[in-house]
């Protein structure tokens, strides 16, 4: 499928699928995006303790990078699992330009580093962040009771239906711990009500720029 690197209204960089008419991150701005539906909707609700995170497509990295860069504000020591697929390029990772729009020049070698470390070794990016990468379809995951909080971006149901399902959703509530807190920037009604099947509690929430509302997923 083709792809091409484009630049979103905050000035970072996303993958384009023009096939799927489908980015990575919003248009309106991976950044934003990212800190709003992620970091603000999901991680600041923790602070003061060792917690593990299950990103469901570890894609460009964006997220994870930009969740080390915000621990320390948090005090949290982080356990990070990335589920891919299908791993981004070197040479497309090498376009995009997080490093620099993040102000984290000082950590260009930690992005690079997260990028090229071995799948599935869980590997120390520093004493307060560690880092697996596994290398997994969405529906072979079969953790339990394994993390705090699932950062679900998965490509939309418009074009990956099958990634939104009570089935997705049912592997989703198993590999959270008991309070454990799933977010999405998904706030479609066929999503909540899936969720809602599966036996979240689910918050409508404000959406990041360009969308009205996003979705948090508790588990009771
Ligand atoms: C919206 S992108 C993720 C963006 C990513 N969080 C980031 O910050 O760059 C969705 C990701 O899911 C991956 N993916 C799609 N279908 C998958 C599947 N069935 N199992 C695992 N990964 C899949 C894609 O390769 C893509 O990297």
């Amino acid at each position: 499928m083709k792809r091409e690197i484009i630049i979103t209204s905050d000035g970072s960089s996303t993958i384009h699928l023009p096939e799927w008419d489908e980015q990575y991150h919003s248009k309106h701005g991976a950044i934003q995006e990212a800190k709003h539906v992620f970091i603000k909707s999901g991680l600041s609700l923790f602070s003061n303790k060792n917690i593990s995170i299950l990103e469901i497509g570890f894609g460009t990295g964006l997220n994870s990078f930009i969740t080390f860069l915000e621990a320390p504000k948090f005090n949290l020591d982080i356990n990070y699992v990335g589920v891919e697929a299908y791993p981004v390029a070197t040479e497309e990772i090498e376009k995009l330009n997080y490093v620099s729009e993040l102000n984290a020049n000082n950590f260009e070698n930690t992005f690079r580093q997260m990028h090229q470390q071995q799948w599935e070794i869980k590997n120390e990016i520093t004493t307060n962040f560690t880092l697996t990468k596994r290398k997994q379809f969405f529906n072979e995951i079969n953790d339990e009771h394994a993390f705090d909080l699932i950062y679900f971006d998965a490509f939309g149901a418009r074009v990956q239906p099958e990634l939104w399902t009570e089935d997705v959703f049912k592997l989703m509530y198993n590999a959270l711990k008991d309070g454990g807190v799933l977010v999405t920037y998904s706030a479609k009604g066929s999503v909540r009500r899936a969720m809602l099947s599966v036996g979240f509690k689910v918050e409508r929430l404000p959406g990041p720029p360009g969308k009205r509302e996003m979705l948090r997923a508790t588990k009771l």
